[in-house]
């Protein structure tokens, strides 16, 4: 198959894949990091059939997302190699994608796996910019709503917001979340086309959170 059909094929698969999700990685989150990606590798100079591929499989194995799986499995990407040779992608790609997909999500479970190929750090900034700026705090609240966490823990002080023991006490207001995660994404981006993009959408988090805390406290 041409790399045109495969990316077709790969991008019906995972839009029916993940039609009904509610979780944040919904097929707008996973065509939104497909585009990024590409820009991105376009600005670095990267493969962009690969970087296409992977961005569009890139959460189709996610551990928390698969019932059953679990972050102990071998194969960290089963059904991504099981779809992507029944289409008759070259060995030497499904290679590639899945080294890219298995390194990028273990980046949460404490585990430092580093992204070593240009293709990989374009898709894993292009998820995190996905986590950041308008679009994250969307997903922030959308993910905390689906948990059944509170938005804003109005027990604790705005200053203790950022603390990791009011977040393990409460269970983590979804507010916690940006001061765990979020603002600390924009230090872990790989490539300078993204930081710029996350320095921006940085900001704006920073100014959303200060808004935020004002009307909670009743001051705008
Ligand atoms: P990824 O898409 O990189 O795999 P995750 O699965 O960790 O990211 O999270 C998906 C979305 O849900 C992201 O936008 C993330 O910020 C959000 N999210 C994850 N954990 C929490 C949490 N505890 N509270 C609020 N939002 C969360
Ligand atoms: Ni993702």
């Amino acid at each position: 198959m041409l790399p045109e059909k495969i990316l077709q094929s790969a991008a019906d698969f995972v839009r029916e894949r993940f039609a009904h999700d509610s979780s944040g990685h919904d097929w707008q989150h996973i065509s939104r990091v497909r585009q990024m990606a590409v820009k991105l590798a376009a600005e670095e100079g990267a493969d962009l059939y690969v970087t296409e591929l992977a961005a569009l499989m890139h959460d189709v194995d996610d551990w928390k997302l698969t019932p059953g799986a679990s972050a102990e499995h071998a194969d960290k990407t089963p059904e991504t190699r099981r779809f992507l040779q029944s289409i008759a992608v070259p060995q030497p790609v499904i290679d590639q994608v899945c080294d890219i997909i298995t390194r990028l999500s273990f980046k949460g479970a404490g585990v430092a796996t580093p992204m070593h190929s240009l293709e990989g750090q374009c898709v894993q900034d292009a998820d995190r910019l996905d986590a950041i700026g308008a679009i994250g705090i969307a997903r922030a609240f959308a993910y905390g709503g689906a948990k059944g966490r509170q938005m804003i823990d109005d027990t604790v002080e705005p200053e203790m917001h950022g603390s990791f023991e009011s977040y393990k006490k409460n269970k983590g207001p979804t507010v916690n979340h940006f001061y765990e995660k979020l603002l600390l994404l924009k230090d872990r981006i790989n490539t300078e086309s993204a930081k710029r993009i996350a320095n921006e959408r940085h900001e704006f988090m920073q100014l959303f959170l200060q808004q935020l805390s004002a009307e909670c406290r009743g001051i705008h």
